[in-house]
């Protein structure tokens, strides 16, 4: 299979992180007979440093007529911290989103054994927890009308949803769902907000087509408490743009590390892979951020291309280093390896040339994980 993959490091530790998904990616491209091409595009702060905006038409272009996007991540302390800058590289994300009709992003969260321990929820609690959040990425308060006086004494952000946004993301749900438990929980605020009563009325009307599928429906401040108290509750979460993008951020507490979320988004005729995790300037360049969102990214990505062989083995590699604690610093402060030794003993494994002895010196001394 041949395959024509964008590629946008970012900024911050996106770069490092995503280098190690093209180490994984080449090596399952050659043990399995593929090819994947790479198109490396700008976006983001270094977008804006080297062409004056976030998200060049150029991106644009090369993102439509790959197959699908490999993104590491982006943000800018220096903007962060500034709320008059009127060009931020978030807005290049967003765009980009919304040139390329990206309308689900999913989030699947999964609990490591190995790593409750990380978690400050107790391991009764995560034991068994296998959930995935579909949230709404192109519509909403992110993308509507947005107003504001000369002297900031008042500001408007409008939220806005049609019933055929609801839908085209609510039958992905609830397909999601029909391969997995079966149960689907629509999260909203309906007692309070006019979208959210649209949300509801629509998801309803098309249970009947699902008739496998248990629908419930769920206030969003009870789903918040819901997700730390009781996770294994959930099987598919769907919900809109802000809830989604709050509740995933709250579920990486499940998984011990914010790391290791990878996520999909999705759209009729493209699709896009990136870590949940955000640029994190202060460990760019150090070769310590956790490679595992973006590699668990990459494996969504083969899933898309339906290599599902190719995916398993990525995610068995993955749950193997952590199964070993060959992590990063994040996982373990003291005995922590280092993103790029990470990708590499991922890519032996998944080259098959780790056959249960593991030369654990070698790999310490960051050479090679053969014996
Ligand atoms: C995410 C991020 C983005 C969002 C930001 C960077 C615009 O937090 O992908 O969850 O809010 O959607
Ligand atoms: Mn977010």
């Amino acid at each position: 299979m041949i395959k024509n993959i964008a590629v946008i490091f970012g900024d911050g530790i996106g770069p490092e992180v995503t280098q190690q998904s093209i180490k994984v990616l080449d090596t399952v491209a050659e043990k399995f007979g593929h090819q994947f091409n790479y198109a490396y595009c700008l976006a983001g702060a270094i977008a804006i440093d080297e062409t004056g905006t976030p998200l060049p038409d150029e991106t644009i272009d090369v993102c439509l007529k790959s197959d699908a996007i490999l993104f590491g991540a982006i943000g800018h302390p220096k903007y962060d911290n500034d709320p008059s800058a009127k060009v931020r590289p978030e807005q290049g994300l967003l765009k980009l989103r919304k040139s390329l009709q990206l309308f689900a992003n999913i989030r699947p969260v999964t609990a490591y054994s190995s790593l409750y321990h990380l978690s400050p929820l107790k391991s009764k609690v995560l034991e068994q927890v296998d959930l995935i959040i579909y949230r709404e990425l192109t519509g909403g308060i992110y993308f509507g009308e947005k107003k504001t006086n000369e002297d900031q004494s008042w500001a408007y952000d409008g939220c806005v949803y049609t019933k055929e946004e609801v839908e085209r993301i609510a039958h992905l749900a609830f397909q999601a769902a029909q391969q997995r438990k079966k149960k689907l929980t629509l999260v909203d605020k309906a007692n309070v907000l006019e979208t959210s009563r649209l949300w509801r009325k629509w998801v309803q009307q098309m249970a009947p087509q699902y008739p496998d599928v248990q629908l419930s429906f769920l206030f969003v401040d009870n789903a918040a408490m819901q997700l730390i108290l009781n996770p294994k509750q959930f099987d598919v979460i769907l919900t809109e743009n802000l809830f989604g993008d709050i509740l995933s951020d709250e579920a990486s507490v499940i998984s011990g590390s914010l790391g290791l979320l990878p996520s999909a988004s999705v759209g009729f005729s493209n699709a896009l892979f990136e870590p949940i995790h955000g640029s994190f300037s202060q460990a760019a360049g150090k070769d310590i951020a956790n490679p595992l969102g973006s590699i668990l990214s990459a494996a969504m990505m083969l899933d898309y291309f339906n290599l599902k062989e190719e995916a398993v083995l990525v995610r068995e590699a993955v749950a193997w280093t952590i199964a070993h604690l060959f992590v990063t610093k994040d996982i373990d402060p003291i005995n922590f390896y280092f993103t790029s030794t990470v990708g590499e003993l991922i890519c032996d494994y998944v080259s098959g040339r780790i056959s249960g002895d593991i030369n654990q010196e070698n790999i310490e001394l960051r050479k090679s994980t053969i014996i």
